[in-house]
C-alpha cells in the first residue's frame, strides 16, 4: 500500500490546498484536528527552477511536518523536474501533487492550473518528470473538465504516466465555484481507477464526508474547515466540539500564526481566517468586528472575552522564530 491508500484507509478527511488559506500554521492545526495529510499553497514550478526564494519559503513545512504534501503549478516537464528536486532536497515532503484546476486568469494565460486538463499529454509528461526527479509520489488536483465533462482521458493520460492519486473538485473551470458540485463523475472514476481518487467539492461536515467515503472516495475539505478545523476531528469521532474547544483552537491558531510570522507581522494575515472563525460563534457579527482591529493574541483573546467567551492564552506561547526556515526550535515549544 502506498501513502495515499494507507491514509485514506484511516478513515480521515483532508485538507484542500487553498492558496492564502493553507499556510504552516492552518496545516498544522488540521492536522492535529485529524486531517489525514495537508497539501501546501500552490508554489509555481517556473520561479521555483529560476531560485526564486520567497517561492521556495511558501512551501517551506513547520519543523518537523509530518506527511507534508507540496503543491506545483507548473505548463514546462523541465521546470517541473528541477521544482520537484529543489522541493524534496530542500523540505523532504512525503509526496508532490499538480495544480490542474485552478482557474484563475494569470495561472491559466501561462498554461497552468486548469489549462493542463485540455492537454493531457503534457499533464502526464509533467506528472512523469514530477516523480522521476523528485523520487516520491505524485499525485494530480483536477476539475471535471473546461466546460464539459473530461475526466476521463485527463484522468488515464495521468494514470498511464504513473500518477500515485487523482483529486477531483466535482465542478467545471467555467462553473468556478457556482452551483454544486457534482461527485458522481468522480465515484465513477474511483470505481475503476487503479490509483486511490478523492473528490472536492461542498463537504462541510462528517456526515458529508462520510456518505461519500461509502462510495470508496477520498474526501477533500476546503471552505468547509474554514474556520473550522475541528471538522477534521469530526468526520473521524462523528462529534462537534463544545464552545470552549471551539474558541481553543481559534486561540492556538493566533499563537501558531505569530510563532510563523513573527509578531510584528501582527495578525493581519489571520484575518481571513478570523472572520471565518467569527461565523461559528454567537454574536458573529460584533466578533469580526473586533477580529477587524487584532494585532496580537492577547488582543484576541480581549475581544473573545468581550462577548463572553472566557479563554487564556496558553501558557507557554510559542516563541517568535528568527525566520521561517530557521524556526525549528520555536516550533518545537509550540507542541502540546
Ligand atoms: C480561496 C481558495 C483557494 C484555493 N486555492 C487552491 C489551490 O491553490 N490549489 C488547488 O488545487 N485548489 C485550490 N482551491 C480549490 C479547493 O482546493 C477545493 O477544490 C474547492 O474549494 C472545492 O472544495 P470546497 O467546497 O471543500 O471548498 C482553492 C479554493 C479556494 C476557495
Amino acid at each position: 500500500m502506498g501513502f495515499f491508500d494507507e491514509r485514506l484507509a484511516e478513515g480521515r478527511a483532508v485538507l484542500a490546498p487553498m492558496a492564502g488559506f493553507t499556510d504552516a500554521p492552518f496545516r498544522r492545526l488540521c492536522r492535529e484536528q485529524g486531517s489525514a495529510w495537508a497539501v501546501t499553497e500552490m508554489v509555481s514550478a517556473k520561479a521555483l527552477a529560476g531560485g526564486d526564494e520567497r517561492t521556495l519559503a511558501i512551501a517551506a513545512p513547520y519543523p518537523g511536518e509530518p506527511d507534508l504534501v507540496i503543491q506545483l503549478f507548473a505548463s514546462d516537464p523541465d521546470d517541473a523536474a528541477r521544482a520537484a528536486e529543489l522541493l524534496v532536497e530542500r523540505f523532504d515532503p512525503v509526496a508532490l501533487d499538480l495544480n490542474m484546476g485552478c482557474p484563475v486568469k494569470k495561472i491559466v494565460n501561462k498554461g497552468c492550473g486548469v489549462e493542463l486538463m485540455g492537454d493531457p499529454n503534457l499533464a502526464a509528461r509533467i506528472v512523469k518528470a514530477m516523480r522521476e526527479a523528485g523520487g516520491v509520489p505524485v499525485s494530480a488536483k483536477l476539475r471535471l473538465g473546461w466546460d464539459t465533462v473530461t475526466l476521463d482521458p485527463v484522468a488515464d493520460a495521468l494514470i498511464e504516466a504513473g500518477v500515485d492519486a487523482l483529486a477531483v473538485h466535482g465542478r467545471t473551470a467555467q462553473q468556478k465555484y457556482d452551483g454544486e458540485a457534482d461527485w458522481t463523475p468522480i465515484a465513477a472514476l474511483a470505481a475503476r481507477s487503479p490509483v486511490p481518487v478523492l473528490g472536492s467539492g461542498d463537504v462541510t461536515d462528517g456526515v458529508g464526508a462520510r456518505s461519500r467515503m461509502a462510495h470508496g472516495v477520498g474526501v477533500m475539505i476546503g471552505r468547509g474547515a474554514l474556520g473550522r478545523p475541528w471538522t477534521f476531528a469530526e468526520v473521524l469521532r462523528g462529534e462537534r466540539p463544545s464552545v470552549e474547544a471551539m474558541v481553543r483552537v481559534l486561540v492556538r491558531h493566533a499563537e501558531l500564526h505569530v510563532a510563523w510570522y513573527g509578531s510584528e507581522a501582527g495578525l493581519r494575515g489571520l484575518r481571513g481566517h478570523l472572520a471565518k472563525y467569527a461565523m461559528q460563534l454567537d454574536g458573529s457579527g460584533s466578533l469580526r468586528n473586533a477580529f477587524v482591529q487584532v494585532n496580537t493574541v492577547q488582543d484576541v483573546v480581549q475581544a473573545l472575552a468581550s462577548l463572553g467567551y472566557p479563554v487564556e492564552p496558553r501558557a507557554n506561547p510559542p516563541e517568535r522564530p528568527a525566520h521561517a526556515h530557521a524556526s525549528v526550535d520555536a516550533w518545537a515549544n509550540a507542541g502540546d
